[in-house]
């Protein structure tokens, strides 16, 4: 966190490089190989897919949905002053207890469309409303790592919740420390302690963490309030790295948004700009697989980059957003990895991402792939929601999409 602080200046931290003459010249893997039909890209999307499981992310176990046990942490109660009802399922899974916070529109007559996100530090840390259940798991940033009334609301500014609400769309959100509290401790804690330690190519935590969101996934296909084929899946920072992979592991979400998501996220690791492969992997051991840790210093060896991770989410509408004052994230990496993942797009028949050209600040464009590149640093803000919101309402709003 730290050094995410530090990308607000403009010098790079030690090592680091925020230099555009320094970048290295760019060797991308073509996404789409030798194919030039939308048939043939199941089967190559299938071989992109393998090899970023196996060589990024890891590969998470199968579940089976009818394994999925629920019960509620408090009775429904109005939120947002009547405007809103919280509901508060806990579901049971693989020894994780994901204690969902579920806040949907009281003005609805039929099933509908929801963002879902993962929050950093507990569903009560989202909004002041004292009916929200504080976690009782370890949280980061606390005194004992134990949460409590004194951080009810603090990160109220990052959920847009009354616009999210006044557009017709409910919110769900989970704390993700309750599939896997952040931190190594060789995958003893969390989902991992039921499935033993992972193999060289088995799931690091961000595929835990997209693995959970699959969970609450399956349970929104019963809850009858939400329309699951309308779910679109967002992260800010390392949890945008986690809706990418969600969105590219599961397809039942219908849009995938990425926050800022950078290094292993939707930046380019080639170009080595900000957050390097090497530097991800030492300081969170724990987020990919140990093979990716194969490439620490030798980005030109990766079979593959995140254009490739973006692609994987063609044709479901896509939105990558970046900060200007968040260089660690390297946002011209991520409008390029867009623009990597618009070949793909174009070939299934969509407008892809609309322009050749990097947006200047505060212009999105908006196609089947979304980019904006917003003032400020690395944050989640109002403008962000009212672009998702925007998004979501041109490809969200009729049922069944
Ligand atoms: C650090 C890390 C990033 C990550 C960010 C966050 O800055 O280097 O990769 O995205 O934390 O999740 O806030």
């Amino acid at each position: 966190m730290l050094i995410a602080m530090a990308t607000a200046s403009n010098a790079a931290p030690k090592g680091f490089n925020y230099d555009e003459a320094k970048v290295p010249e760019l060797d991308l893997p073509d996404p789409l190989k030798d194919i030039t039909d939308a048939k043939s890209w199941p089967a190559r999307r299938t071989e992109i897919f393998t090899m970023l499981e196996d060589q990024m992310f890891g590969k998470a176990p199968a579940f089976e949905k009818k394994k999925l046990r629920v019960t509620h942490q408090a009775a429904d109660s109005p939120f947002l002053g009547g405007k809103a009802i919280l509901s508060q399922p806990t579901l049971h899974v693989a020894g994780c207890k994901i204690h969902l916070m579920i806040v949907r529109p009281v003005a609805a007559d039929d099933a509908v469309p929801a963002f879902i996100a993962y929050n950093f530090r507990g569903n009560h840390t989202v909004h002041p409303d004292p009916a929200i259940a504080i976690t009782g798991g370890w949280v980061p940033k606390v005194k004992n790592n134990k949460a409590s009334e004194a951080q009810r609301g603090q990160s109220e500014k990052r959920w847009d919740i009354s616009a999210i609400i006044k557009n017709g769309y409910a919110l769900v959100t989970a704390y993700c420390g309750d599939v896997d509290p952040d931190f190594h401790d060789n995958f003893k804690n969390g989902v991992h302690a039921n499935y033993g330690k992972p193999t060289p190519g088995e799931w690091g935590t961000i595929a835990a963490w997209a693995w959970g969101l699959s969970r609450a996934l399956d349970y929104l296909e019963g809850n009858p309030a939400i329309d699951a084929t309308r779910v679109a899946v967002m992260g800010h920072s390392r949890l945008g790295k986690t809706s990418l992979w969600a969105g590219a592991s599961d397809t039942r979400f219908a849009l995938v948004i990425s926050n800022n998501s950078g290094c292993g996220g939707a930046a380019l690791s080639k170009r080595r700009f900000g957050e390097t492969v090497q530097r991800i992997n030492s300081s969170f051991p724990h987020w990919f697989c140990d093979n990716f840790k194969n490439y620490n210093n030798k980005e030109d060896k990766l079979p593959f980059d995140q254009h490739m991770l973006l692609a994987l989410v063609a044709p479901r509408p896509l939105y990558v957003a970046s900060a200007e004052g968040d260089r660690w994230a390297d946002p011209r990496g991520e409008f390029l990895a867009a623009k990597g993942a618009d070949p793909v797009y174009r070939l299934l028949g969509t407008a892809g991402l609309p322009t050749d050209k990097m947006p200047a600040v505060d212009t999105p464009v908006h196609g089947r792939i979304a980019y904006h590149i917003r003032s400020g640093g690395h944050d989640v803000t109002p403008y962000d929601w009212g672009q998702y919101l925007a998004f979501a309402n041109k490809h969200l709003k009729a049922p069944g999409r």
